[in-house]
């Protein structure tokens, strides 16, 4: 392969420029030539496209967000857009791409690849919900932020006896706030994959503060939603003050953490790797540590796990 292209797609996360970074030093120093696609696979059907070189991607490994910018396409998800994106790769020469996103933007990268486009995604997106890797780019930041914001609300809470009720991202899963909601001693973590009951929560709560305990936190998934009405229900069952914070986008930003450009450059690097010798419609993933990789439609029907044991360890020791 000489000519390959790399774009990021579907929610930004943070370590998604330490991706781009690998992918293009990587193929360059392999003598390939590197074109870089705007907003994802829009970039492919408006012909916004720019080559790139090694300063290109000089001081974004430290950058949240992505310097190809992203979107999420509608018109990509159409046989007429697919042939469309295929007709711009066939200009520029692009043989193979590297897509940088979730499992929305890898149904399109197989699509792609059935026309003859070699297609490697790499697993960028805060939620770490692709199943057939244990880790996903962005996740780490994202958790990091979360904690953060949850050790400043636990202060105020604190300050005024209340209880928090924290509202985390995670699209369809609960990872996000049960590591979150672990690493900031919640009292309760509400998640879709675990059965929960707020009047035993409400219970504990009462018992708790009658031992002396006087402020709360209660992370509630995405998955679940409605921590307001959870935060007006807790208040109303045990008479406790309670607020309820959605913390939102801000868990997109912010420079990515160790682990997030680690993982982002190994699987960068490794997705050119594998276009090198002409291997496409693969997702590239983490298992045990290592590097791995799968074929799309298979990486697609896989089945994340949900860590029961990590959400059991966090309710017995809880208080
Ligand atoms: O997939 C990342 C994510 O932030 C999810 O956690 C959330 O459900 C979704 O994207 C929000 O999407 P948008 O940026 O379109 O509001």
């Amino acid at each position: 392969i000489k000519t390959i292209g790399v774009l990021t797609s579907g929610g930004d996360a943070p370590g998604m420029n330490a991706a781009v970074r690998a992918v293009v030093r990587a193929a360059l120093k392999k003598g390939m030539t590197v074109y870089g696609v705007k907003r994802g696979y829009c970039g492919l059907l408006e012909d916004d496209i720019e080559p790139m070189d090694e300063m290109s991607v000089a001081g974004i490994i430290s950058r949240g967000g992505t310097m190809l910018y992203t979107a999420r396409s509608a018109e990509f998800r159409t046989e007429q857009g697919v042939l469309k994106a295929k007709a711009t790769c066939e200009k520029y020469g692009l043989e193979g791409l590297v897509v940088i996103g979730g499992d929305g933007s890898f149904r399109g990268a197989a699509d792609l690849s059935a026309h003859g486009i070699l297609c490697v995604g790499l697993p960028g997106t805060i939620d770490n919900d692709i199943a057939c890797t244990d880790y996903t780019i962005g996740y780490d930041t994202a958790m990091n932020t979360a904690m953060e914001l949850m050790d400043k609300l636990s202060d105020t809470s604190q300050s005024h006896y209340r209880c928090s009720v924290v509202e985390v991202m995670g699209r369809g899963a609960g990872y996000i706030a049960l590591n979150t909601g672990v690493a900031s001693g919640a009292l309760e973590i509400i998640t879709k994959e675990k059965p929960y009951d707020l009047d035993k929560i409400a219970k504990k709560m009462m018992e708790f503060k009658a031992r002396g305990k006087q402020n709360f936190i209660i992370v509630v998934a995405e998955n679940i939603g409605h921590s307001e009405e959870i935060c007006k229900l807790i208040q109303e069952k045990t008479g406790i003050e309670s607020r309820a914070t959605i913390l939102g986008h801000v868990q997109r930003g912010g420079s990515p953490t160790v682990r997030d450009r680690v993982a982002a450059t190994e699987m960068g690097y490794y997705a050119v790797e594998l276009l090198e010798q002409g291997i496409g419609n693969r997702v590239v993933g983490m298992q045990g540590g290592k590097i791995v990789d799968f074929d799309i439609q298979e990486a697609l029907s896989m089945e994340k796990p949900y860590d029961g044991k990590l959400h059991q360890i966090a309710e017995d020791i809880a208080f």
